[in-house]
């Protein structure tokens, strides 16, 4: 039986320190970092999420700003209001929350925001820097799971990684910070042939694919490290039941809210892994916390105040 991988312990402290050095140019400089997160369209999971990314930079004393456009909104209307976010001093953060709606390129979106305030690290200037291990801003949820790691002293050098998912999001930014960090590193998707054999060889298997405990003990070695990157909504309840057993929280949240929150891995994994991350208060705690520090340290950077 292995042991539950909480990330909510760690992002409390990242939030902590951002949250300390906040109030430390507050009272120096009388500014604070900045962030505008854009939203196109209506959908649930993405509101969901900015409200907490707005309630954290707002708790950390940072000022917050969401957008939102309606879903047909044009490239170019957004190009342009992008630009001017650009241009505005006090703005330090820029994100445009993913998925856009299938009319919009979210590479021609994404690559408008100016590196420098590009707090996701899609840019491909941010993410050309992360290939070549140099200094930038990071994908959030990658670097989450890099500290996640290294809070609880689990090695990654020599280590074979299995990622199951080849997102901008997570997989390809993930893969190459693995492998900056000497872990032999495997991208599944999926076109890939005998799924679980290769999963089974991976020391730490992350999965990143967006189906709901999809991954079940069989692809899974005795002993491995598991990361579960799902946020998948589940609102049939004998489904529940059938993965958790008598769980009356995941009962309560389908009688209140209408869906439960399950990730990628089937509950069972925690008998054979050595660590599981939860979801929820797994991996999405970090993926906050480190916007908030992101936010930070584009702040820092654009005024180049690097000595704390
Ligand atoms: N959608 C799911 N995760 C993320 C994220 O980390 N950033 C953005 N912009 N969109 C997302």
């Amino acid at each position: 039986m292995g042991s539950w991988l909480e990330g909510k312990t760690l992002a409390d402290k990242i939030k902590e320190k951002v949250k300390e050095e906040v109030a430390g140019f507050q009272k120096k400089m009388e500014q604070v970092p900045g962030l505008v997160a854009i939203l196109v369209g209506e959908n649930r999971a993405s509101k969901v999420y900015l409200r907490s990314k707005k309630k954290n930079s707002e708790k950390l004393g940072m000022r917050s700003e969401i957008l939102n456009f309606p879903e047909d909104t044009e490239a170019s209307f957004l190009k342009s209001k992008i630009k001017d976010l650009g241009q505005r001093e006090e703005v330090d953060g820029i994100l445009v929350q993913l998925p856009l709606p299938s009319s919009l390129n979210s590479n021609e979106i994404i690559t408008s925001i100016p590196p420098e305030k590009d707090v996701d690290g899609f840019h491909p200037s941010n993410l050309g820097n992360l290939l070549m291990n140099q200094d930038g801003l990071k994908p959030c949820t990658p670097s989450g799971i890099l500290e996640l790691l290294k809070f609880r002293n689990i090695p990654i050098e020599g280590k074979r990684v299995v990622i199951v998912g080849r997102s901008l999001i997570v997989g390809k930014p993930l893969a190459a910070m693995m492998t900056n960090e000497n872990g032999t590193v495997t991208i599944c998707h999926s076109k890939t042939k005998d799924l679980p054999l290769v999963t089974s060889e991976a020391d730490i298997l992350i999965a990143a694919i967006g189906r709901g405990a999809f991954i079940t003990p069989e692809f899974v070695k005795p002993g491995a490290v598991v990361v579960d990157v799902g946020m998948n909504y589940l609102a049939d309840k004998s489904k529940m039941e059938e993965l958790f057993g008598k769980d009356e929280k995941r009962e309560k949240n389908i009688e209140e809210k209408g869906y439960t929150l399950i990730g990628d891995v089937h509950p069972q994994v925690i008998e054979k892994a050595e660590y599981l991350t939860p979801v929820p208060r797994g991996v999405g705690p970090l993926t906050v916390a480190l916007l908030m520090r992101n936010t930070l340290e584009a702040f820092k950077r654009r005024r180049n105040l690097f000595s704390t």
